[in-house]
């Protein structure tokens, strides 16, 4: 799966990393802002919105009764309060694995083919899971970030994933808050997003998914997490798994009132 890095870097991106905030003081602020206002991300949605009310797959269904937590088909706001506990399935799950249940159960695809086609590769047209979890997402823009951890399987999931977040492992010893845990680091020309900071954590959880300007494509935070662990060379990291859901469920709760505004743009 090396190649969902996507090799396409285009040399114009590399120099404008959107990651973080603008700042007055930044030099790169204006370009991010330039890219911000014509995102190509945008033409996401109109795919994601087509296929989530075609019928598809071999039962021939549309999306329209899958409850993403609001009730079935209710897309406003859902994004917001993902994670979730959903009792059908007794798990936590983000959008992504949410999605990976509905198009399962109610489409009748295979499970392992969904996850096969999730993340596309860099340059491609996108795959049918990065479009619909940018149209759902963006049917919550303008509305808070709200994740609760009332039950208690919610509250295992962050837990798992707040150790993650912090705990060093694999053969370069790395923790995730090495690179996200302070202000201003970067790697080459990349900022590294602060991600103990809740003005840093609240950019991040606000802004995926989001348009990859070195892939041409749209990506999701199971791609972002997934480019993580690669980064880390920690073994590769299971799409929609428990791993993946339990530091998404950290990042997202500590993130809690950041307004969502998808796609986002990253370089
Ligand atoms: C070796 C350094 C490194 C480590 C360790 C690392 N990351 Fe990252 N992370 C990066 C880089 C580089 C980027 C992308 C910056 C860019 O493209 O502008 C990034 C981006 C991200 C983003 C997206 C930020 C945004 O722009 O919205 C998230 C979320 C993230 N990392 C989560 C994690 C998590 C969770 C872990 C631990 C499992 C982790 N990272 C470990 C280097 C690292």
């Amino acid at each position: 799966m090396r190649n969902l890095r996507g090799g396409l870097a285009a040399s114009a991106f590399l120099f404008l990393a959107v990651s973080v905030p603008a700042q007055t003081t930044d030099p790169l602020a204006v370009g991010r802002q330039m890219l911000a206002e014509d995102n190509p991300g945008e033409l996401w949605i109109e795919k994601g919105k087509t296929l989530f009310y075609e019928k598809r797959g071999p039962r021939g269904v549309s999306l329209e009764q899958c409850d993403f937590g609001r009730g079935p088909g209710k897309l406003e706001g859902a994004s917001t309060q993902l994670p979730r506990y959903f009792p059908d399935t007794d798990k936590v799950q983000d959008l992504e694995s949410r999605l990976v249940s509905c198009m399962v159960q109610l489409q009748g695809f295979k499970r392992e083919d969904v996850i096969r086609r999730a993340i596309s590769p860099g340059g491609s047209s996108g795959s049918d899971m990065e479009a619909l979890a940018l149209y759902i997402t963006s049917r919550s823009n303008g509305m808070k970030i709200n994740v609760s951890l009332n039950h208690q399987k919610e509250r295992e999931m962050y837990k798992a994933g707040e150790y993650l977040f912090f705990r060093r492992s694999g053969q370069t010893d790395f923790a995730c808050v090495q690179c996200h845990g302070d202000a201003n680091k970067r790697i080459r020309l990349q900022d590294l997003i602060h991600m103990t900071t809740k003005q840093g954590v609240q950019e991040v959880v606000s802004t995926w998914p989001a348009y990859r300007g070195a892939h041409y494509v749209v990506r999701t935070m199971q791609w972002r997490l997934y480019d993580c662990f690669w980064q880390m060379r920690l073994p590769e990291l299971a799409y929609a798994s428990d791993v993946s859901i339990a530091l998404t469920t950290y990042l997202q709760y500590q993130g809690n009132g950041a307004v969502t505004r998808v796609p986002g743009f990253k370089r």
